[in-house]
């Protein structure tokens, strides 16, 4: 037997047997806490026998600590009476911690609530699907991996020079550095059917062959079918691009800086794990000027105001929340104001707010 093992069974064995006369002791002094100490220095003389060195060596302290233990009770007994001391270091560590659980513990609920609404709505039947096949996959482009920022580009088919001259700039030459681990993706629709459309493919079936840098999903490219193109670049990145860690939509008529950019992108994941970062637009309404660009018609949208949302010119968010946009994309109601769409009305029903950074803002240039 270990030697510490027997000392507490001598020990817990010399307070039984105190334990059986310690009525005794408490009739010879009226004191009871004067009882206690001479129980204590009787049981301490007794264990003194077995070995123990000195009366602060470890084993003495060890047996200290056993008394301490059964004769706890007895003293909680004698302090009945006294007031309590709720303001010990102890008890306030205590009743910290345990408001801490509570936050701790609502916290989860909400988030876990949060997220059964989220997996209720993504188990409703699509509505909208988005099936239109590739004439451009570009299924290798995310292949070759290790791909920190995505940037994807919505451009028109016959705006050749536009992106001639996108691919002059500072962020194309950015996404060109190996070390910032970044691409860049135009994403065209089908040209507009007319005499011309044969000679428009083959200039971009060349472009594609040149550069490598565009998708181009089988849907007419024309203006009110913006939200088709913005649910095409949802839809490729979901599924071919996987390994990217951000995406970053955005326009080639704006300015923004690179750096502070990603690193207000970066940062925001740190407290996030979905989201939208964007310049957010509150108190946005439809336009109700049948001639206006964005005219949205009370047919379909009846509402007088729109949700919350951000300017689709530039947005950044994680790889798994181009996932949820997407699968949001295909069951909600669609309006073809496509930033107002993905990310005033689709966004909320997979729980993904919108984030904003003085540092994540653009200007418009003019081409
Ligand atoms: C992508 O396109 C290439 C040829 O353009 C084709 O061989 C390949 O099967 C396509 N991949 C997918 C996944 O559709």
């Amino acid at each position: 037997m270990k030697q510490q093992t027997r000392i507490i069974l001598v020990a817990s064995l010399t307070i039984n047997f105190l334990w059986l006369f310690g009525s005794s002791f408490f009739e010879l002094y009226n004191d009871p806490n004067e009882a206690m100490r001479q129980v204590r220095a009787l049981a301490v003389k007794s264990l003194q026998k077995f070995d123990l060195e000195s009366v602060n060596s470890p084993k003495a302290i060890l047996i200290d600590s056993v008394l301490d233990c059964i004769l706890d009770p007895l003293s909680k007994d004698q302090e009945a009476d006294e007031p309590s001391k709720p303001t010990t270091l102890s008890t306030a560590l205590k009743i910290a911690q345990e408001s801490t659980l509570r936050k701790v513990i609502h916290k989860l609920q909400l988030e876990l609530s949060e997220k059964k609404a989220v997996i209720s709505f993504l188990s409703q039947p699509i509505i909208n699907d988005h099936d239109f096949g590739y004439t451009h996959n570009g299924s290798l482009f995310c292949a070759k991996g290790d791909i920190d920022f995505l940037f994807v580009v919505p451009s028109a088919p016959h705006f050749f020079d536009r992106r001639e001259s996108a691919r002059r700039r500072d962020l194309y030459r950015f996404t060109k550095d190996r070390r910032n681990k970044a691409k860049l993706l135009f994403f065209l629709g089908k040209p507009q059917f007319g005499p011309d459309f044969q000679e428009i493919q083959s200039q971009i079936d060349k472009e594609v062959e040149t550069y490598g840098d565009i998708i181009q999903e089988n849907f007419e490219d024309v203006y009110k079918n913006i939200r088709l193109k913005a649910v095409s670049m949802l839809k490729w990145t979901s599924t071919y691009c996987r390994a990217a860690r951000f995406v970053i939509r955005t326009d080639d008529d704006i300015r923004f800086d690179i750096g502070n950019s990603l690193a207000a992108l970066q940062s925001k994941s740190l407290s996030y794990t979905d989201f939208i970062l964007g310049e957010r637009k509150d108190n946005g309404s439809p336009m109700r000027k049948v001639s206006h660009k964005w005219y949205v018609s009370p047919k379909e949208y009846p509402q007088e105001n729109y949700p919350p949302y951000a300017y689709g010119a530039l947005l950044g968010y994680p790889i798994s929340t181009v996932a949820l946009l997407y699968q949001a994309a295909l069951r909600v109601e669609p309006i073809w104001m496509e930033d107002v769409y993905l990310t005033g009305i689709c966004a909320p029903k997979v729980g993904v707010p919108i984030l904003r950074d003085d540092n994540f803002v653009f200007d418009h240039e003019v081409y």
